[in-house]
């Protein structure tokens, strides 16, 4: 696990914030009719207006700012001017923003116009699943505990946990180790150690876990084309506690 100096954590923290704002804005812009390429254009005015970059656009070629995962999409949906979205979608928008060579990532599931309450409830779900994780990450700890928490407070609730996808350590590069699984057993995982920076993300599913991979090699998708529900964020844990750091 990373173990940053004080001065990489500022830019680290930096990063988060520019992450969290532009998500904020995000939101504000999602209503029916916008389209899914529109939200990308205007996000990455923002971070480079914040004296930032998008970290994931030309990552292992990656065309966009955002990920863009629309009611089954569970991640990496590449933005495009044919998804325009409509009432009663769901849209996952997911940024991680580089600063000064450090990383910041977040994800959040906006509800577009009026949704259902079935959907409502996966977006609610899947944010507790996160705030259910954390409590349960602690330095000394089996990183386990942490996903067994997340895997038990989504499948009491009806819901499943994607396997093939998992969070990460984050700093200097958008991905580092360790792999941090939505699901396990509290003995599974690596000890938690003081001052890491995590990127914690849970992706569940409202009917089946099984998933395919789009035919752009990009975007993945619930097979059973139900819908799936994604919340992210990145953290610093130390022996103090856990401070959420794009919130
Ligand atoms: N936020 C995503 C993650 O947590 C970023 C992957 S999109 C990519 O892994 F294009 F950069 F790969
Ligand atoms: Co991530």
């Amino acid at each position: 696990m990373n173990n940053l100096s004080p001065a990489e954590l500022v830019l680290v923290k930096k990063a988060c914030e520019i992450t969290r704002d532009a998500l904020n804005y995000c939101e504000t812009l999602i209503k029916p009719g916008i389209s899914t390429k529109e939200l990308d254009k205007l996000i990455e005015k923002y971070i480079i207006d914040s004296g930032a970059l998008p970290a994931c656009k030309g990552y292992e070629g990656y065309p966009a700012t955002l990920c863009t995962s629309v009611n089954e999409v569970i991640v990496h949906g590449i933005p495009s001017e044919s998804v325009i979205l409509k009432e009663g979608d769901i849209v996952s928008v997911d940024l991680v923003v580089n600063y000064k060579g450090y990383h910041g990532d977040a994800t959040r599931t906006f509800p577009v116009g009026k949704i259902s309450a079935e959907k409502q409830r996966l977006i609610d779900v899947t944010r507790e699943c996160f705030f259910e994780g954390i409590k349960n990450l602690k330095v000394g700890h089996r990183l386990g505990e942490l996903s067994h928490a997340i895997q038990a407070h989504a499948e009491k609730n009806g819901y499943s946990v994607v396997r093939e996808l998992v969070g990460h350590g984050i700093g200097k590069s958008m991905h580092e180790p360790p792999n941090v699984p939505n699901f396990g057993s509290v003995t599974s995982g690596p000890i938690v150690t003081d001052n890491a920076v995590l990127a914690i993300e849970p992706m569940i599913n409202m009917g089946r876990k099984e998933v395919w991979l789009l035919e752009d090699g990009w975007g993945v998708i619930t097979r059973d084309g139900l819908a799936s529900a994604h919340y992210e964020n990145t953290v610093h844990v130390t022996k103090d506690g856990v401070e959420i750091w794009t919130l």
